[in-house]
């Protein structure tokens, strides 16, 4: 038997024709009785037809004392009649207030009129959670962009419209507005065949289908994580709309202020806006371009995203089965050996002990051995990122050496979230039974950012990637009363990996792998049906369903609310692998349950995770990851996209996600490259490592009962790398600018094509290729076999031009033209865009290096010769730089300028400047450096076919720093 699971386990590997790596060694600990994880299943409302229609049964408000301002306007709005008790106690009495906040900012409200200090937090999002824009100075009616107009006939609706125009954007006339104290709906009229985008998070199309709902509640699902189209790790209610007419467009946007589960149904000619909680709390924002609405959300609501240091935007690399330090280190001089740059490690739950946050796995993670690990890799500028997990273990009392001091100080603190019975909430994670941090609640902050310095004393690790705060439990409510003596127990299902499980191994393999590498794909496949018949999956324990449940006057049913949104874990309960609903936080006088507040766990206590890694090491930007996120989490924390499955399909939805994130304000986006769940293979690994070189955070993080799939494991991926890592890391000038970019200003890194050329119908979904900032185009191979793909190239009607990023040679395209590129395996075709200039420096084996390289520039011309770009500096890593430096390009009359601001210089040289499209001949260069003529005697010019003009040889002209003054570079 020993012998079949050890051969259980490393057969993927073998059969992919690789050493197996680092085999799990989880003990199989007792197993919690599965009757533990329990939770009926429910109905969702979406899918019961016998459910009633809220629009037919339910009166409806009417508006009367309306009280007009400058600013605005409020109303009381009474319910036109008889209570429907739809799903909820009807509330009688409302408020309705509108202010024009801004230009282009209007704030719709509706929450009750009668409001009980002690149950304000039911309806009212506080703005300590989630920011809430207020009135700008100077703002009225008369100056907005934005109209609001009601009736009464026959029940309170409004619109919201253009000032401009009249166009109305936003329409509930002849829909009823429905307020109870557990269902809220409004609905609003679309133009037909709309164009929406956003609504995060989700792994699916970038075009919003208009026949699609949109569940929110945070959720994971261990066994299949990132399905399509279904609720995921985060909520952001925001959505961004795009009319196209007579050749332009015009956009604008619409957020939702409320964090309740909820659903928003997209259908033909209507979105129907659910919760199942709080009050409407409506942002209308007029844009008129992509651009414009999501700085307008950005910089005007939720705040823009934080901007990370330097060394966040080099490659990571992690896996949930690196044993100890010494695998650590192999993957760390692997990469060098192999010569691909690698930034960071990042350890999964194995340097834990048995899963316990704030521990080191005993004779594997020493903290001595950790020291000497920590020191090399901080010599070399590498950095070390451990996971970390909001739960706490609950130690056996009965057993002195099961002792954690970590668990004893959150009770002395009063941190942990309450079961509604006054005493801990207990539910299950990876340690057992375990105890949640109260985030809401000062003493959860000063627990955790305690227990993070004390564990960084030890250990100066790097930053966290903070997990499960979804917020994930893996039974049924407090399921630990009463039981903690048998801590330790273990996670009540298998874990990937676990010895003697139907999940020792995942044999699954990507698309065509069965054409590649037909021999292997049979053993795998036999391989996977003899465990499964060795290791049947334990069926799924039968729950009962429980039916619709009704409205009970005055009382709300937490658990089972009477409108049941469509979760997607099986049965679709709310308790469904998350702490319960109706656990209680110790918010005093409020006792918000997790009804309230489930889908902002992931946002308060990554918040309190960034402000304790800041702590740690004051005045730097902490590197930060946060697996659920909530409206607002950007402006403190980057996020991945999930456990996305090693399938071809899974990499194409990641640039949707990517840029549905890059709406909701989280800069800091990047998938698992190569996947995680099931086994890559050498074309999806080698054409994901392509992709993921332009997202942000790029890391390649895999599953424990996988096979190993770091860029080195095979000689096509790791010679691909090379190649997109040298662009990266060359165009880290550029890209770190984006961020700056998006911090100041509200903009964003990955962009749509619809974003970058608004006005063009053509690319309102296009999900296949996307762009870096303005001015580079990149088209990824999203396919397994192909050589080539195809893309269109923007803006040719109107005269942009496009270059190949490799060649610098214009490219041949028409307009609308979809035009197919070659790309080899080791090749992912790139393109920038005239107009513009590109600060560049070569790439080292880390940022710190890149950093110290010469500087040289990409100069795409336009079709009337010219070109602009900028470069934004700092120290790259203090959170209040003490010297920044702006530099605005352009070239124009055969001179390239220079114009500086700011203070910070980094003494380097400008070396190289490469022109695109330029016709005239160059044979000497007239440099200018702070109005002082330089030597540029050492300058070298090579013009090769295809108006390319290289001037190489620059360093002494600007020896003393390039943007230590204005500069002109004048050809002649
Ligand atoms: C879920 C995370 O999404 C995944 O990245 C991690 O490997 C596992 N938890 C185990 O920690």
């Amino acid at each position: 038997m020993r012998g079949f699971t050890t051969l259980v386990w490393a057969l993927p590997a073998l059969v992919a024709g690789q050493k197996p790596q680092y085999p799990p060694a989880f003990p199989a600990n007792p197993i919690l009785p599965s009757s533990i994880n329990y939770a009926p299943s429910v109905t969702p409302n979406v899918m019961d037809p016998t459910a009633p229609n809220a629009q037919v049964v339910c009166p409806g408000y009417i508006a009367s004392s309306i009280e007009e301002t400058t600013t605005g306007l409020t109303a009381d709005l009474a319910l036109a009649g008889p209570a429907c008790s739809a799903y909820g106690n009807d509330i009688k009495d409302l408020t309705l207030s509108v202010q024009y906040q801004s230009k282009e900012r209007l704030a719709v409200k509706i929450y009750p009129k009668h409001l009980a200090p002690s149950n304000q937090s039911l309806y009212i999002l506080s703005p300590s959670l989630t920011p809430q824009p207020e009135v700008q100075y100077g703002s009225s009616k008369s100056a907005s962009d934005l109209q609001f107009t009601w009736t009464n006939s026959p029940s309170f609706q409004f619109r919201v419209s253009r000032a401009s125009s009249g166009d109305v954007i936003f329409d509930t006339y002849g829909h009823k507005l429905v307020f109870e104290d557990q269902f809220l709906e409004l609905v609003t009229d679309m133009v037909p065949d709309y164009n929406i985008y956003g609504l995060p998070e989700n792994l699916r199309g970038f075009r919003i289908p208009n026949n699609f709902t949109q569940t929110f509640w945070n959720a994971y699902n261990l066994d299949n994580d990132q399905e399509l189209d279904v609720n995921s790790h985060s909520v952001h209610p925001v959505y961004l709309e795009t009319r196209y007419g007579n050749g332009s467009s015009l956009s604008h946007g619409v957020y939702a202020r409320n964090a309740h589960g909820q659903e928003w149904l997209m259908r033909d000619s209507s979105i129907t806006y659910r919760t199942i909680g709080g009050s409407f709390d409506l942002y209308f924002l007029s844009g008129s371009k992509p651009a414009d609405v999501i700085s307008q959300y950005q910089t005007g609501i939720v705040n823009t995203p934080y901007l990370p240091a330097y060394w966040h935007l080099g490659f990571q690399q992690v896996r949930w089965g690196y044993q100890n330090w010494t695998n650590l280190q192999d993957v760390v001089d692997a990469y060098a050996a192999q010569n691909i740059q690698l930034e960071g490690v990042m350890s999964d739950l194995d340097y834990l002990k048995v899963n316990r946050d704030f521990t080191n796995n005993p004779g594997h993670y020493d903290i001595e051995p950790g020291k000497e690990f920590l020191e090399r890799l901080h010599a070399n500028g590498q950095h070390y990122m451990p996971i970390l997990d909001p739960n706490i273990y609950v130690p056996d009392p009965t057993n002195f050496s099961d002792a954690y001091p970590t668990y004893d100080r959150g009770v002395e603190l009063n941190a942990y979230i309450r079961d509604s019975n006054a005493s801990y909430y207990i539910g299950v994670l990876w340690p057992g039974f375990s105890v949640s941090p109260d985030f809401i609640t000062p003493q959860a902050h000063q627990f955790w950012t305690e227990q993070i310095i004390a564990y960084h004393e030890n250990l100066a690790f790097d930053g966290f990637w903070l997990d499960v705060n979804d917020a994930t439990s893996f039974c049924t409510g407090s399921c630990g009363q009463g039981r903690i003596e048998e801590n330790p127990i273990h996670y009540p299902l298998a874990f990937p990996g676990d010895a003697n499980t139907s999940v020792a191994v995942d044999y699954r393999f990507p698309e065509m792998f069965n054409v590649t590498n037909a021999t292997e794909a049979a053993s795998a496949s036999s391989a996977m049906m003899s465990q499964s018949i060795m290791y049947p999956t334990p069926s799924a324990t039968p729950t009962p369903t429980v039916g619709r449940t009704l409205a009970t006057p005055g009382v709300r049913n937490l658990t089972y609310p009477p409108y049941a949104i469509n979760n997607f874990l099986p049965g679709h309960s709310l308790q469904k692998q998350v702490i319960s609903p109706d656990a209680t936080h110790n918010d005093g006088p409020f006792n918000s349950t997790e009804y309230e507040l489930h889908n902002l766990y992931g946002h308060t206590s990554g918040n309190a995770t960034y402000n304790a890694l800041k702590a740690v090491t004051p005045g730097k930007r902490p590197f930060f990851i946060n697996r659920s996120t909530f409206s607002g989490s950007g402006n403190f924390s980057g996020h991945w996209g999930g456990d996305t499955n090693s399938k071809w399909g899974n990499m194409y939805f990641g640039i949707s996600q990517a840029l549905q994130f890059s709406i909701a304000g989280i800069t800091y986006f990047g998938v698992e490259t190569c996947g995680f769940n099931g086994n890559a293979d050498m074309e999806l690994c080698t054409r994901w490592m392509q992709l993921s070189a332009w997202f942000p955070l790029y890391r390649n993080h895999n599953n424990r009962n996988t096979i190993a799939q770091e860029a080195y494991r095979w000689a096509t991926t790791a010679e691909a790398t090379r190649r997109i890592m040298n662009f990266r890391y060359s165009l880290l000038p550029y890209s770190y600018t984006l961020f700056h970019r998006a911090n100041v200003a509200g903009e964003t890194v990955l962009r749509a094509l619809a974003w970058e050329f608004p006005d063009d119908a053509s690319l309102k979904a296009v999900e296949t290729q996307f762009m870096s900032g303005p001015a580079l185009l990149v088209t990824p191979v999203l396919a397994p076999l192909a050589t080539s793909v195809q893309g269109v190239f923007p803006g040719v009607a109107e005269g942009t031009i496009w270059y190949d990023l490799y060649t610098l040679q214009k490219v041949n395209a028409a307009a609308g033209e979809n035009k197919t590129l070659d790309a080899p395996l080791v090749h992912q075709p790139i393109h920038v865009r005239g107009g513009y200039i590109v600060p560049m420096q070569s790439a080292g084996n880390t940022t710190k290096t890149s950093r110290t390289s010469p500087w040289s520039l990409i100069v795409a011309l336009d079709k009337n010769g010219q070109a602009k770009g900028e470069l934004y500096l700092d120290d790259g890593i203090s959170l209040a730089p003490n010297a920044t430096k702006n530099v605005e390009f352009s070239f124009t009359n055969n001179t390239v300028h220079a114009t500086v601001s700011g203070e910070y210089n980094d003494g380097l040289p400008l070396a190289n400047i490469t022109i695109a499209g330029i016709s005239s001949h160059t044979h000497r260069v007239s440099v200018s450096l702070g109005g002082k003529a330089c030597n540029s005697r050492g300058a070298k010019f090579d013009h090769s076919n295809g108006g390319v003009l290289s001037i190489t040889g620059l360093q002494h002209a600007t020896s003393g720093g390039a943007w230590s003054g204005d500069l002109t570079v004048e050809l002649q």
